[in-house]
């Protein structure tokens, strides 16, 4: 705190005791008066201020609320009277002091709350990229592989006594598309989680599902989850950051394809259906056909988890990407087995008015 604060405070405690001092003759009542003064300095000011202000009562109130001032010769009335205010101003700045400190300290939970969930929302998405990490590896090396076999190709067409230029370009040409190939990956991964601070743009949210689809199809095809979409054609666009949104997308997939994991007696499938709700809204929604919700009061609690690895962390963030954007992230009672997620994103138009 600064100096200038400070003597804010203090002046604080100077003013509330002048005006305690002027209404209290008028209003008869010294005692309620002073009081109010010490509560407000305690309040506003902090434990200093409070002090000050049981000072300056304590001698307004012996001088000028009294019969007359202490002295020796001062009935035990007068006293008694004195001892009682000043106990009962000081046990008042103690427990305005008490409040203080109480609210000071829930503040600091708070902000090491945020501060935490902040740290394990990042980490979650380091999980995510290590759990996906593999594949991604697996993709990006299939067509450097690739790359390396047809150069060595186009190398030995052009070596031979007689090159054969036709080959060699053949091979050439190969390689420039594999090494697009692996670009394309590349570039993926980057828009998925390279960008951390939010940025708002017109986007069409087909467009983002159709982005995380192709990046999580590998792995898809890998766990045998057949993908259903049901995107409508011509949906007006929405104010997102894309990266933000990808993230929910992905983590509502993940999801799903995780409760599926030990399905055998019914084909895995995921169901993602994008539709205007109302004139102003848009409608995402992902269902899974898996083991349906433990408790759906539960899920969207952080560090809420039934799996071994989860860290119970995906739909919290979820829930705040989207509420962020000014929409809803919740559970439509499903038909049959397995759950689905919604979320909803107010349309540009809406948030344009
Ligand atoms: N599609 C789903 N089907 C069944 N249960 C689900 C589904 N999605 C979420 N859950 C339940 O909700 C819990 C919380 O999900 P959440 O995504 O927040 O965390 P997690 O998947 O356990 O861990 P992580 O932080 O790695 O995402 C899960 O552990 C699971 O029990
Ligand atoms: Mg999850």
């Amino acid at each position: 705190m600064n100096k200038y604060s400070h003597l804010r405070h203090y002046g604080l405690a100077v003013v509330a005791c002048g005006v305690a001092l002027a209404l209290a003759r008028p209003l008869d009542a010294p005692s309620s008066c002073f009081l109010l003064a010490i509560i407000v300095s305690g309040l506003f000011g902090g434990r200093g201020p409070g002090l000050l202000a049981v000072g300056f009562s304590a001698i307004a109130f012996n001088f000028l609320f009294l019969p007359s001032p202490l002295s020796i010769s001062s009935p035990s009335s007068s006293y008694f009277r004195f001892g009682v205010f000043v106990i009962t101003a000081l046990t008042t700045n103690q427990l305005i002091e008490a409040k203080r400190r109480i609210e000071e300290s829930r503040r600091r939970i708070d902000e090491t709350l945020t501060k935490t969930q902040a740290r394990l929302s990042r980490a979650t998405q380091i999980a995510t990229v290590a759990e996906f990490a593999a594949s991604i590896a697996h993709e990006i090396s299939q067509p450097l592989s690739a790359v390396v076999a047809n150069g060595q190709a186009c190398l030995q067409w052009l070596s031979a006594e007689q090159p054969n230029l036709t080959n060699a370009r053949v091979a050439a040409e190969r390689i420039i598309r594999d090494g697009k190939d692996a670009g394309e990956v590349v570039r993926h991964i980057r828009a998925l989680f390279k960008k951390s601070a939010p940025e708002k743009v017109a986007l069409s949210v087909n467009e983002v599902i159709e982005e995380v689809l192709s990046l999580i199809h590998k792995e898809t095809v890998r766990k045998r989850v057949a993908i259903e979409t049901d995107l409508e054609t011509e949906l007006p666009p929405t104010l997102g950051d894309r990266v933000q949104l990808q993230q929910v997308i992905f983590n509502l997939l993940l999801n799903g394809i995780e409760a599926m994991e030990t399905l055998a007696n019914r084909p895995k499938k995921l169901h993602i259906r994008s539709k205007l709700q109302r004139s102003d809204t848009i409608l995402v929604e992902i269902r899974d056909y898996g083991t349906g919700l433990a408790d759906s009061e539960k899920v969207f609690e952080a560090f809420y988890t039934t799996k071994e690895r989860g860290m119970g962390m995906g739909l919290s963030i979820c829930r705040s990407i989207v509420e962020a954007h000014g929409g809803r992230l919740g559970i439509t009672p499903s038909q049959g087995p397995g759950t689905t997620f919604f979320f909803t994103l107010p349309l540009v138009s809406r948030l344009l008015t």
